[in-house]
């Protein structure tokens, strides 16, 4: 049975294609038509997925997309009725910006695949979350929680699931908060206010609240409280996100936390402007984290559950994730490697799969690498063809060779197999380099990623070194796996990892299992033979503003406009021609003195 799952007209759109129960293919459209975080329709992606599994769009058995417009469409007019007449000039542009095409999606995808109409389903969006997280993830029971900004009304769910290995597969929703009630929207706002783009800038709070403290929590507190039930309701006094779509705060949240940032300014945490800035983040990443933290406690009581399967953007929250795994109750916490949004695909596909179609469940593959293989070939004849210095190597010397490359403080493009799904370079596509030093930092965020300064960069590390250098608790590792929880670096490791630790002395580590990416778990052990330290910096293989590379070409043009020195793709190795000139010239010069 093919069954595809399509996320589409919000942001980041994606496609999944589940062959027999098991997925073939899944790759966000930004991957293939190079704009980031591409809303369009992902024909490219559908493209690629069938092609991938051989198939033509009649060969398909259900086309499932990931949310309900009618619902949303329902959710759009009531919150404009509602807020009428202050809503009269914001309704069509909210119809536009939310809603686009949507509502005649049936319509859309039939004329683009040539699909029948009656082959075309539709999951509720926190369904699509709830699967994703929890049909993808290595446990047969447990709770489900998923949050986000809004999909049709849900912003939050609590429920729980179970699976039989080749029986039945059950998941039950049991509650949800609905619009315009939402920690997503709570974390967006601030997002807003603090000079980020929201939905795609969230982690840049996450990271900034580590500079700040949570002095202002009693204000966050204000925007947020909880209610008897258990459940939480925003103070809409302070939001405008439910009534305009040209800002999200009102003017009381300025009179609680004075003028928003100037998105144009950098932020200075030498002054008191940017330090307020940075306890604004802390403070409501706190309020975040507690209200996480206490639902998740109750879930874990009502289920007995070992298990909890997170998903929804909000589950990108790395540091929410390990307190949640510390205080909630439960003993391991499974976040997918695309929680949010483009993961839906996978999760509507394997709901229909599952629950729609009554299949037997099946063990899926654990890891998040289902897109297209890169060709290390491709990237020999591209150098070669621009003269720059080429070898195609084996396994071994390749190894050794970018493991030389890496302690020799060389920045290294890795670029292997089969293309990430989800937000994050988890072994694939890859900026690797040395993590020792603060300097090699400022170096990445000046010369390559153009960022800002107080962004830390993650470590990947062997899982059995893991425990050595970072302070991770038990169920830790599974969170850890593809980059879903903050950690501490130990203390006295701080100075030798100082790239990778932030100013908190935490690290988004991964914890790397050799089956996962088997080269990547091989030059980690090779450099800290060289070393005395298997830990690698690992940033996502992209400029500022740019998706992640995908194919060999976009990973050479990436290495050609900025100044990664090696780039690796398969078994090819390159040099940029500068530094290979230099490195025989160095070499004859020794050769001379010899
Ligand atoms: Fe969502």
């Amino acid at each position: 049975m093919n069954i595809l799952g399509i996320s589409a007209h919000y942001h980041d759109s994606a496609a999944a294609l589940v062959v027999d129960g098991v997925p073939v293919c899944a790759v966000q459209e930004e991957r293939l038509s190079r704009h980031k975080g591409d809303a369009t329709f992902p024909l490219l992606a559908i493209e690629l997925c069938l092609e991938q599994a051989g198939i033509e769009p009649d060969e398909l058995d259900a086309v499932v997309f990931y949310e309900r417009p009618m619902l949303k469409f329902d959710r759009i007019l009531t919150c404009a009725l509602r807020a009428f007449p202050h809503s009269w000039r914001a309704f069509p542009k909210a119809m536009k910006n939310s809603l686009g095409e949507k509502v005649w999606m049936r319509g859309i995808i039939s004329s683009q695949l040539g699909v029948p109409g009656r082959k075309i389903l539709f999951t509720e969006h926190h369904q699509s979350h709830a699967a994703a997280a929890f049909l993808t993830a290595p446990t047969r029971r447990a709770a489900i929680m998923t949050a986000d900004a809004v999909g049709e009304w849900a912003t939050l769910s609590v429920g729980d699931g179970e699976r039989v290995l080749n029986g039945p597969t059950r998941i039950r929703s049991f509650r949800e908060i609905r619009f315009p009630h939402s920690l997503g929207m709570l974390y967006s706002t601030f997002t807003a206010y603090l000079g980020f783009k929201v939905n795609e800038d969230e982690y840049k709070v996450m990271g900034l609240a580590a500079y700040g403290r949570p002095t202002l929590v009693d204000q966050a507190r204000k925007l947020i409280r909880r209610t008897p039930d258990g459940a939480f309701a925003l103070d809409l006094n302070y939001f405008e996100f439910h009534t305009t779509a040209e800002r999200s705060y009102s003017s009381r949240f300025i009179e609680l936390f004075g003028p928003p940032r100037n998105p144009y300014e950098p932020i200075n945490l030498e002054t008191a402007e940017g330090q307020r800035f940075a306890d604004c983040a802390a403070s409501v990443q706190r309020v975040l984290e507690d209200t996480l933290v206490e639902i998740a406690r109750a879930l874990h009581q009502e289920t007995g559950f070992e298990d909890l399967c997170l998903g929804g953007g909000v589950a990108l929250n790395g540091v929410a994730n390990a307190r949640l795994l510390a205080e909630s109750g439960f003993e391991r916490i499974f976040v997918p490697p695309a929680p949010g949004d483009a993961g839906c695909a996978i999760g509507a596909a394997l709901h229909c799969d599952r629950i729609h179609f009554g299949n037997p469940d099946q063990d899926l593959p654990d890891h998040p690498f289902w897109g297209p293989s890169v060709d290390g070939s491709e990237l020999a004849r591209l150098a070669r063809e621009d003269g720059h210095f080429a070898v195609e190597l084996e396994e071994g010397a390749l190894i050794d060779q970018i493991a030389n490359d890496l302690a020799a403080g060389r920045i290294v493009g890795w670029m292997e197999g089969a293309l990430e799904f989800g937000p994050r370079a988890l072994g694939h596509r890859s900026i690797l380099a040395a993590p020792h030093t603060t300097e090699m930092r400022d170096r990445l965020n000046r010369e390559i990623k153009y960022r800002e300064a107080f962004r830390p960069f993650a470590p990947v590390v062997p899982i059995d070194a893991a425990a050595h250098y970072f302070d991770i608790p038990p169920g830790g590792q599974r969170l850890a796996r593809f980059m879903s929880g903050v950690f501490s670096v130990r203390p006295e490791w701080r100075q030798r990892l100082e790239a990778i630790t932030h100013i908190d002395g935490s690290a988004r580590v991964q914890v790397l299992e050799p089956a996962m990416a088997p080269r990547l778990h091989a030059l980690l052990k090779a450099y800290g033979q060289r070393t005395g330290i298997p830990v690698l910096l690992n940033t996502s293989f992209n400029l500022a503003g740019e998706p992640i590379v995908n194919r060999a070409v976009e990973g050479y043009s990436t290495f050609l406009r900025c100044k990664i020195d090696v780039l690796v793709a398969g078994g090819t190795r390159v040099v940029k021609r500068t530094s290979a000139t230099a490195k025989i010239e160095a070499e004859r010069r020794k050769e001379e003195v010899a």
